[in-house]
Formats: structure tokens, C-alpha cells, sequence
């Protein structure tokens, strides 16, 4: 492929490149008609033998590319331009100073990252692709995968690379893509649905819980390779993941759903955890102001000079969570109870801690 250099459009001049992959070239380039601003040009790959195959070509793309210009989403990276010259494609759109997941995850050789991490990118996700299903007709993004998802330095989680190339190739049938282990089994026939970007969203997790690309056209479980995913969770992976359409959820939107219903294993700060230990700790208060009261003759009989006993309220909580009706945990906001929400005391392990307790007074 012939390298763009110089400057394209008597307008955009091209810095460096990006990025090089399969579907064309990133370049970095400085828009010189605003202030020198940094932006992204995107040659397409353009290796159409015959002239009606590019004339289709170049009418799919500006279809395709006007469509792109007019999404805004603070979660797509915003296109501002298009246009072909000698014979190339090029897409101008916003600069992500960033990485993309997948060499994000190369960086940090292959560690998993944390399960909050996940749902929480997994979440921000949702939001982008509910937004473009919702568009007429519905845009699916069809490349769901580490490698189009960039994190800004500033933490923004951005989608590029819609797919114009590949959609431009389409008639082709040698150059179908897919994206092996992302791409769902309807995809590899051609008729990708709303539930194929869900496929590739599950896989999308699976990689990013265990580092590891997911196998090709199989259900893929996190908890196999990682023992710190919950259940919970690899059975959300799992039901993205579905090799029937139906199996899957519905949609972007009951994904979401699911990946905010509050039943992941018991962490230190998740609202069931805090619910726990503060049963359990008004349970300990009571408990041991009554063995105080009792015992207080007995133990006075021993010190000379009794000084009342300061009560430690157990497990990491403060006595204002006792002392205090208007206290509310920082972590819930203050908020009622959330859905998964045990009214019992479910954590066996923090009574027995608490039977341990008294002697520490
Ligand atoms: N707007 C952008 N800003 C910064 N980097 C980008 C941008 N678009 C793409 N890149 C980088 O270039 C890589 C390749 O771009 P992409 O559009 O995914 O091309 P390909 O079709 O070859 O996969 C991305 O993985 C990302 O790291
Ligand atoms: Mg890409």
C-alpha cells in the first residue's frame, strides 16, 4: 500500500502514523485551517480491481461516512469529515490521545483486570451501542473487540473504527471479515443483527477478565482461566456469548440491566457487604453491652480504677453507624436499599469474627 504524505485536501497535514491495520491507515495529522488542531485521518484500503466495484465503493462510502458525521456520541469518536482523493478514502475525525485496550492489555502482559474495572467499561459500552441500535435504520458496529475501544489519558472510553471498509468490500466474498473470536456465528454468514454487537461485547469482557482472546465460536467461560470472576458475572459472559441469537439478551439496554443487578461475590465495599457487616455490627453492640452490664460488678471487683469500656464497633464500621440515625454510608449515597438486597444476615463468617470480638475490648 502507497503511503499518504504531505498535505491532503489543501487542508489536513499528515504527521505520522497511528496505526496499521487491516482495513487501511491511521494517521495523525494537524488540521491547518483550525489553529493547527491535531485530528486523525483514516485511508481506507482501496484495492478494487474493477471500476464498477469502486464506483459502488465510493457511493457506499459517502452513504456510509455522511451517516458517521451526523452520530455524537461523547462514547464514538466524532467523524468531522470525509472525503476521496486520487482515487483513496479518507476519514478525518477527533484525535483520542490514548490507547486502545488491546495494547493496553499487552503492556500489562496479559493481567486480567479487576472485575469492577470490566462491568464498568462493559456498562459505558452498553450506553454507546443502545444508542446506535436506536438510530433508523439501526447501526450495528459489527467490530466490537479490544482493538476498537481506546481509553483516553483521561480515562474516556471511546469506540473507533466503524466499519465503512468492510461494509465497501461487502460484495466480495473472499474478503468477508471477522474477527475471530469476536465475531459472532451469524456474522460469518453475513447477517449481523443487534445481538451480534452483544456477542462481541461478551467476548470484548472475556478478554479483558482473563487476558486471553476468546475461542472462535464457543461459548467462552472467564471463570475457567481467572477463579476471581464471579459466578455472576461469567454467567453474563456467558449468555452474550449465546451461539443462538435468541439465547442472548434482547438487548444493549437488558445487558446493562443485568451488569448493574448487584450480585457479584461479596466485596469489601459493595452495599450487600456493607449491609452485612452492619447488622452484624449493631448485633455485636447489643450483645456486648448486655454482657457489660451483666459483668460490670464482676469486672469492677478486679480494677481498681474502672473506666468505661470503649466499644469498637467491629469489622471496619465506625459507632456513628450506631450512634448516629441520619448515617448513611458513603458508598450507597445515602440511598434506600438496591435490587439483591438479603434482608438476613448471610455471612456466616463475620458471626463467628464476632464471637471472637469481646476479648479485644
Ligand atoms: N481517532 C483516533 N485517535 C487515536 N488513535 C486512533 C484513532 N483511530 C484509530 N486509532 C488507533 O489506530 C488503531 C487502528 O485504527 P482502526 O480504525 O481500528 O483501524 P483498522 O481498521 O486498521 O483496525 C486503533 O486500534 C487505535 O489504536
Ligand atoms: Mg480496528
Amino acid at each position: 500500500m502507497m503511503s499518504t504524505q504531505g498535505t491532503l485536501q489543501n487542508r489536513y497535514r499528515i504527521e505520522s502514523v497511528l496505526g496499521q491495520g487491516g482495513m487501511g491507515t491511521v494517521y495523525l495529522a494537524k488540521d491547518i485551517r483550525l489553529d493547527e488542531r491535531l485530528c486523525v485521518v483514516k485511508e481506507l484500503r482501496d484495492d478494487f480491481y474493477r471500476d464498477e466495484d469502486k464506483q459502488r465503493a465510493l457511493s457506499f462510502f459517502d452513504r456510509e461516512a455522511r451517516m458517521l458525521a451526523r452520530l455524537k456520541h461523547g462514547s464514538i469518536v466524532q467523524v468531522s469529515d470525509y472525503f476521496s482523493e486520487q482515487g483513496k478514502y479518507f476519514l478525518v475525525m477527533e484525535y483520542v490521545e490514548g490507547e486502545n485496550l488491546h495494547s493496553i492489555m499487552q503492556k500489562r502482559e496479559g493481567e486480567a483486570f479487576d472485575e469492577k474495572q470490566v462491568v464498568s467499561w462493559a456498562i459505558e459500552i452498553c450506553d454507546v451501542l443502545s444508542y446506535l441500535h436506536a438510530q433508523d435504520p439501526p447501526v450495528i458496529y459489527r467490530d466490537l473487540k479490544p482493538s476498537n475501544i481506546m481509553i483516553s489519558s483521561g480515562g474516556q472510553l471511546k469506540l473507533v473504527d466503524f466499519g465503512i471498509a468492510r461494509k465497501i468490500e461487502a460484495d466480495d466474498e473472499n474478503t468477508r471479515v471477522v474477527s475471530a473470536g469476536y465475531s459472532p456465528p451469524e456474522q460469518y454468514w453475513g447477517a449481523a443483527n443487534i445481538q451480534s454487537d452483544l456477542y462481541a461485547l461478551g467476548a470484548t469482557m472475556f478478554f479483558l477478565l482473563t487476558g486471553k482472546d476468546p475461542e472462535p465460536l464457543k461459548i467462552n467461560s472467564p471463570c475457567e482461566h481467572n477463579s476471581e470472576v464471579s459466578e455472576y458475572l461469567d454467567s453474563v459472559v456467558q449468555k452474550c456469548m449465546a451461539q443462538e441469537t435468541a439465547q442472548r439478551y434482547s438487548s444493549a439496554r437488558e445487558l446493562r440491566e443485568a451488569l448493574l443487578y448487584d450480585d457479584y461475590e461479596e466485596e469489601p465495599d459493595n452495599p450487600k457487604g456493607w449491609f452485612t457487616r452492619n447488622v452484624a455490627a449493631v448485633i455485636f453492640i447489643v450483645a456486648v453491652a448486655l454482657v457489660f452490664i451483666g459483668w460490670e460488678p464482676i469486672v469492677n471487683s478486679f480494677k481498681s480504677d474502672p473506666k468505661p469500656a470503649k466499644v469498637n464497633a467491629p469489622l471496619g464500621s465506625s459507632e456513628k453507624a450506631v450512634d448516629d440515625p441520619t448515617y448513611s454510608d458513603p458508598l450507597l449515597g445515602g440511598v434506600a436499599p438496591q435490587k439483591g438486597f438479603a434482608l438476613q444476615v448471610t455471612d456466616e463468617a463475620s458471626l463467628t469474627d464476632l464471637e471472637a470480638r469481646p476479648k479485644q475490648k
